[in-house]
């Protein structure tokens, strides 16, 4: 199994994309970071302790960031709620399953004692892997790749052309896709084609703890109903690994925008080429919507 390291901010989706990577007998997740994102840095650990112990996969976690690089963090708690995952009662987090070192030191440490390079899987704001970039550089050499969630190849989510991941702190973005590491990403308007549709989250509480926890989070989130589908962000990225054959990718160039202004933040997805830049992204510009949704089901019902 390919070695991984999720990095993310939970957070629903962060959830459902945890569970898909952890139950998939193909990778080996190493260590959870955590990051400031949905919700702040305090709850998206707990949460990650929360899903742990409950998925019964005691990984270790590491904290990270509190806050983005230079842009004051803002929260996504009008989303995914007060503690990042309302609407389920997860049992007691084992809080031993939280390292001392911090995520920029437990990456370092993982990635450089791994045999075989290490994939990170990214699923919040990028502040975790520009630190651990800049202040570990050697680390690159020992990573494969990047799955990242973040972008757009076109409108936004949290601007009018910038996603959450990628707005949230766009220093740290541009400092991963200036990187060199090669980078997989999927952006928001792939998610917005990976939707889980009401016949399908019907079928998730007789799947077993997860898919309960997956119908029950989606099911306060989407206000009691599921009839317009469930976008699954975050599990795209962890697709992206597990079945690229789902997707359309361009290899292209990707820039962030960091210029103060309306479009602070986005991924300029150079499909055309105009600024002539070298690729430094494989970028999912198209996914199978049918073939996601029995993806997904398939590995949902993997899960305990
Ligand atoms: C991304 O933002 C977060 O709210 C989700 O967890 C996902 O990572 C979608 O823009
Ligand atoms: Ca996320």
């Amino acid at each position: 199994p390919t070695p991984v390291i999720i990095d993310t901010d939970p957070g629903i989706d962060d959830a459902v994309a945890i569970a898909l990577a952890l139950f998939s007998p193909r990778l080996d997740v190493r260590l959870i970071t955590t990051v400031a994102g949905n919700v702040g840095l305090d709850k998206t650990t707990l949460n990650a302790l929360r899903l742990l112990t409950y998925f019964e996969r005691p990984i270790p976690v590491a904290q990270g960031a509190p806050a983005p690089l230079l842009e004051p963090f803002v929260d996504a708690s009008d989303i995914h709620g007060k503690t990042g995952m309302e609407g389920f009662d997860f049992p007691e987090p084992d809080r031993s399953l939280l390292l001392k070192e911090n995520a920029i030191e437990a990456m370092r440490k993982e990635i450089m004692d791994s045999s075989e390079p290490v994939t990170l899987v990214t699923i919040g704001p990028l502040t975790n892997i520009a630190l651990l970039l800049k202040v570990y550089p050697e680390v690159a050499k020992g990573i494969g790749r990047i799955a990242m969630m973040g972008g757009s190849t076109a409108r936004g989510n949290r601007g009018v052309m910038s996603e959450f991941n990628i707005a949230t702190d766009p220093e740290a973005a541009a400092i991963v896709f200036e990187s060199g590491i090669p980078i997989v990403m999927a952006g928001l308007d792939v998610g917005l084609k990976a939707l889980v549709l009401p016949e399908d989250s019907a079928q998730l509480p007789a799947m077993g703890k997860v898919g309960t926890m997956t119908h029950d989070l989606f099911k306060k989130y989407r206000g009691g109903s599921f009839a317009t589908g469930l976008k699954m962000y975050d599990p795209c990225a962890v697709a992206c690994i597990l079945a690229p054959e789902l997707f359309e990718f361009a290899e292209t160039s990707v820039e962030v925008e960091l210029a103060q202004g309306p479009t602070r933040g986005c991924t300029v997805v150079d499909l055309k080429g105009y600024r002539n830049r070298a690729a430094n992204a494989s970028v999912a510009v198209d996914v199978d919507s049918e073939g996601f949704r029995a993806w997904f089901l398939d590995g949902m019902s993997k899960c305990i």
